[in-house]
């Protein structure tokens, strides 16, 4: 691979803006076009056939359009389902995000973790897997939340949200005695990228505190062993967002730092 790399990153909306931001600081060189399937937005509410029909013709439409060198899909909902169908439909690379069970459960002193996804992934045989290979005897909770990652992409698009709404979603994550710090979750995945949009929130609403998992960093650095080494130069090319719906996001300004501080045309 080149060091002018073009990294396609793949969301069903701005969730996948959280995976970006890492890829980007750890690859400043690559060019990169950021896909949100906001015509299909939510996954979490869609059947596992309707993902797969949906999500491998598209992206075989999008490999074509854009000949990306490497695609991430910034999304669990979408990775833990069509990973697989998409390596054996193109031969593109591809990095997927999936809920980060296996350091969580390693980092819990509890032995209790929660995870906090999508209805979607939390439902998904791939995430059972990983925790029944994974919990190193740690108890985990799986929560399914129908709103959060709704709630967090009207947030970034500039709409109050209220403090009532995300607890709703968040409080069933923290479980045991809330009295007795070594005897209550310690730690909570976050298995939706669209939720460390709301980090602040969460660790504000949070009744006790926990240490959150976000995959992004790890993410970035499967990316960067990919690509090679790096060149050390920025790429002048700019970076590109695309909405599948075709609306007018009006974004500029917000989507910028997740860009590493690129235009986005
Ligand atoms: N950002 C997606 C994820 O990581 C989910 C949001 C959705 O339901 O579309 O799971």
């Amino acid at each position: 691979m080149t060091n002018s790399s073009t990294i396609l990153v793949f969301d069903s909306g701005l969730g996948g803006l959280t995976v970006l931001r890492e890829v980007v600081a750890a690859r400043p060189d690559a060019h990169y076009t950021y896909v949100a399937d906001d015509a299909f937005f939510p996954y979490g509410h869609h059947s596992e056939d309707e993902i797969i029909a949906r999500v491998v013709p598209l992206m075989g439409e999008l490999i074509d359009t854009h000949d990306p060198d490497l695609v991430v899909i910034a999304c669990n909902t979408a990775s833990t389902l069509v990973l697989s169908h998409l390596r054996a439909a193109y031969s593109v690379p591809f990095v997927g995000t999936v809920p980060a069970i296996k350091p969580a459960c390693a980092r819990s002193k509890t032995r209790r973790v929660s995870v906090l996804g999508t209805k979607g992934t939390v439902k998904r045989e791939y995430t059972r897997a990983l925790i029944r290979d994974f919990a190193q005897g740690c108890e985990v909770t799986l929560i399914g939340s129908p709103e959060l990652a709704s709630l967090a992409e009207r947030e970034l698009s500039g709409q109050a949200i209220s403090d009532a709404d995300i607890l709703a979603e968040l409080a069933p994550c923290f479980v045991g005695d809330a009295s007795d710090a070594s005897a209550r979750t310690d730690t909570i995945v976050l298995a939706c990228t669209h939720y460390p949009l709301l980090l602040d929130r969460l660790e504000r609403l949070a009744p006790w505190p926990v240490d959150w998992i976000d995959p992004a960093p790890a993410i970035a650095r499967r990316v960067s062993d990919l690509l090679g080494p790096p060149s050390g130069g920025i790429a002048q090319s700019g970076a590109e967002m695309i909405f599948t719906s075709n609306r007018v996001h009006g974004l500029g300004p917000t989507l910028t730092p997740f860009f590493g501080g690129r235009a986005v045309a």
